[in-house]
């Protein structure tokens, strides 16, 4: 595969996309943060299927991370990621600096309200926002007709699917199910931060998401039990802490009480100084 072409600025990327859209070219785009790893190959497969120029861009955001969080040591292997982006057919990656993206004065910010609030908007306040003004900003540089998500930061997808819906935009947001380890374990950049023993308790999460939907499918409908469930499988893995583990309504997000909808049931658990999060869609009808 050819290595992809790199831009380096939103007035560069911009002017090609209106080059692009010119000659009649879809735009398939997969925004990242880097140190790709097989879901997030998955999401640019998806986009080369999609479309006719695939992007991919690779910015460590930094108004999405809050002052205690990990941007300053947050992975980063670019050459990796260009093999990568190179092996699943990226035809651009759009690199752009933190200068160029928040120059001096910047001021201007994208602030989804309800979807935003619970479960990782809770516990991290400004991230949805920074997550929402990032992708705005991405989307009106590299003008996508279709953009791929994963559902393994499945609050992160619904907030920008109200995004591009509430501010007209006209692109097609399509949301990719978590590619997961062999054992389980949902891919994540922030893998790579997990002591060998850490990485065994790990499994406990996707094992506590299959064995609560599985509770679902017998028959159990009381939300606060399935959570407890959760709970108690995560706790015998031995976690450093929950975070949180909730069940909520998978489209509005809001808490319920009873599995009468499909219901997300999303967690946040931290092994050693890493945060880990993982959910899985509970169908009503088990
Ligand atoms: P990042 O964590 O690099 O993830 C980029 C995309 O890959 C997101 O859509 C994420 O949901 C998806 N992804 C990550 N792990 C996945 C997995 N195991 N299976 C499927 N998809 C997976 O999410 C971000 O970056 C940033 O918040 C961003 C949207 C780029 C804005 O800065």
């Amino acid at each position: 595969m050819p290595a992809p072409e790199i831009i380096r600025t939103p007035k560069e990327v911009s002017a090609r996309a209106d080059a692009w859209r010119r000659a009649g070219r879809r735009i398939a785009f997969v925004p990242t943060m880097g140190y790709l790893h097989r879901g997030h190959v998955t999401l640019l497969e998806e986009g080369r299927a999609r479309g006719d120029v695939l992007v991919l861009s690779i910015f460590v955001n930094p108004t999405q991370f809050g002052p205690r969080e990990d941007l300053a040591r947050y992975p980063r292997d670019l050459e990796g990621d260009l093999a990568k982006a190179a092996g699943a057919g990226t035809d651009v990656v759009y690199l752009p600096e933190a200068g160029d993206m928040y120059p001096p004065g910047y001021q201007t910010y994208v602030e989804v309200k309800d979807l935003a609030r619970g479960l990782c908007g809770e516990r991290r306040p400004g991230h949805f926002r920074g997550v929402a003004t990032i992708v705005a900003k991405l989307f009106c540089a590299v003008k996508p007709h279709v953009a791929i998500f994963g559902e393994k930061d499945y609050q992160q997808l619904q907030v920008v699917r109200r995004l591009a819906r509430d501010l007209d935009l006209d692109v097609e947001i399509v949301g990719i199910p978590t590619v997961r380890e062999p054992d389980g374990l949902a891919m994540s950049s922030r893998n790579a931060y997990l002591s060998s023993d850490d990485r065994a308790r790990a499994t406990c999460l996707h094992r506590a998401l299959v064995k609560a939907r599985e509770a679902a499918a017998g028959g159990e409908r009381d939300v606060a039990a399935l959570c407890a469930l959760a709970v108690g499988i995560i706790s015998a893995g031995q976690p450093t802490r929950i975070d949180y583990v909730e069940a909520r309504d998978a489209e509005t997000l809001q808490p319920v009480a009873r599995l009468e909808r499909p219901v997300v049931m999303a967690l946040a658990v931290f092994f050693g100084a890493t945060r880990l999060i993982d959910n899985v869609v509970i169908q009503a009808g088990g």
